[in-house]
């Protein structure tokens, strides 16, 4: 049982560098199926969903080896195009490898991709933006089944700007004949790296970081070497760290012009911030004050997933703070568990409500999502007194080594990784790597 323990009360002090951005490196590991050859990418962090995905790129015949951050590819021969039910099931990525592999193959065998419980989590704009693109389906249970004779350009436009439909849209759309516009496309940063990529292995985007995306189709894709940027989330979440905890820390390799929401929040509650291109300075010398509303929206409002962290913040200020919860319905998981600890927090639908200024306590809680877990982190970092976190591979599937990072800034904590279920995933004929070795922070250590 994978678990944490932090021994809370203690300010943060000294410099972290932020892992690879987890949500840009998953859809282009997917982007790398297109290329009948090799591709690279750089600044890849060591995490269970990662492993996952290597794991299923390892069962559809693509070589992949994983060494000191850098992931190498060889997608020049697939044998297969069903994803394994057991690791589809894991994550929400999975589903990008849908749009990949009808690009490629023109059909893929699926299944219900898995993912943070934080809502319904429904498929139906990627579905709907395929079918556009000329994919039919055939679903059985959690099993998807789709076929396409020829993919043809087309108008598709998504009602809601979903950063996954978008991807697994573009991801087909870059193989179809002709050209697809694709309106109220998702703004993410991640988009925006998964198109530069596209165009660096051969496709014809424009419009790139706008919400309408011009796809001209090739099929021909060419290798490319890119590197992901800085973890926009882990960065804002080590930085509302700082906030609770009080104290004064450094980020590098942080994509400060990602986050301006995120620092906008900071600062209302009195955090100097001092932002570089690459580096963040965060300076907390009082508790955090209160923020009367917050809404979470689509890039570049404030992300939902830096939600649940600003939750764990806000119970260490002293007054009322509300924050609308936007664009997950099931997205206030953790209150539950900061309401053992001791925090006062009122859910009303999409809004939670926190009367701050009782001390919380450490005690034992459970991380419920990946997100909703590192807030977890930070409550615990903040309160007087032991916490410890069960069901700790939710925040393994997204932050690597976190405990190592926290460490690194002087927190008291420590990890049990337990046995990953991604065991020793072999990245090819020279190396091992056991995700669950705890060793793995910032520098992967090969068996
Ligand atoms: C991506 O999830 C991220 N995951 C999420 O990060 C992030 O919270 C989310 O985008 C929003 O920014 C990855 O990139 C791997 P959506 P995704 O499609 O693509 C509804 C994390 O913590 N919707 O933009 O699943 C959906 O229910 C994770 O790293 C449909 O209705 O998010 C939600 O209400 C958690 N139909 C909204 O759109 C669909 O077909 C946004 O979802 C798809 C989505």
């Amino acid at each position: 049982m994978s678990c944490l323990e932090i021994n809370g009360g203690r300010s943060l002090y000294g410099t972290v560098s932020v892992q690879g951005s987890k949500n840009a490196v998953l859809p282009m590991m997917a982007a790398a199926l297109l290329n009948k050859g090799i591709t690279v990418i750089k600044n890849v962090p060591y995490i269970l969903d990662v492993c996952y995905m290597i794991k299923i790129m390892n069962a559809l015949g693509c070589r992949v080896k994983y060494e000191q951050g850098t992931l190498t590819m060889d997608a020049s021969c697939l044998t297969a195009n069903e994803l394994p039910l057991m690791w589809a099931g894991k994550m929400r990525s999975s589903i990008m490898l849908l749009g990949a592999l009808i690009g490629r193959c023109r059909e893929a065998v699926t299944y219900y991709p898995g993912g943070c419980s934080i809502g319904a989590r429904p498929i139906d704009l990627h579905i709907e933006g395929l079918r556009k693109l000329g994919v039919t389906f055939l679903f059985e249970g959690d099993r998807i089944e789709a076929k396409a004779k020829k993919l043809t350009g087309a108008q598709i436009v998504l009602p809601f700007p979903s950063v996954g439909a978008t991807e697994n849209i573009l991801l087909a759309a870059v193989n179809a004949e002709g050209v697809t516009c694709i309106r109220g496309a998702a703004r993410e940063p991640e988009i925006v790296e998964l198109c530069g990529m596209l165009n660096q292995m051969g496709a014809l985007i424009s419009g790139v970081g706008s919400d309408t995306l011009m796809v001209h189709g090739t099929d021909c894709f060419r290798d490319c070497l890119v590197k992901a940027s800085g973890d926009r989330i882990v960065a804002a979440t080590y930085l509302m760290a700082a906030a609770a905890c009080r104290g004064e820390v450094m980020l590098t390799g942080a994509p400060s012009a990602y986050m301006q929401s995120s620092l906008a929040v900071l600062r209302q509650m009195g955090c100097l911030i001092r932002q570089e291109a690459e580096r963040i300075v965060i300076c907390a010398d009082k508790a955090p004050l209160p923020i009367p509303y917050t809404k979470t929206a689509p890039y570049p409002g404030f992300p939902t997933d830096v939600q649940s962290q600003l939750m764990a913040v806000l119970c260490f200020s002293e007054g009322t703070s509300v924050i609308e919860e936007a664009i997950f319905e099931g997205r206030f998981n953790t209150a539950w568990e900061l309401k053992k600890m001791g925090a006062d927090i009122i859910i009303e639908g999409r809004l939670a409500v926190i009367h701050a200024g009782t001390p919380l306590r450490g005690t034992c809680v459970e991380a419920k999502d990946l997100r909703g877990g590192a807030a977890l982190v930070i409550a615990g970092l903040a309160a007087e007194g032991r916490t410890q976190i069960q069901s700790c591979h939710h925040i393994f599937r997204g932050y690597a080594g976190i405990e190592f990072d926290l460490q690194q800034l002087g927190a008291d904590i420590i990890a049990d990784h337990g046995s990953s279920d991604c065991g020793t995933v072999n990245y090819g004929n020279d190396s091992n790597v056991n995700p669950g070795k705890s060793g793995f922070g910032q520098a992967v250590q090969m068996a």
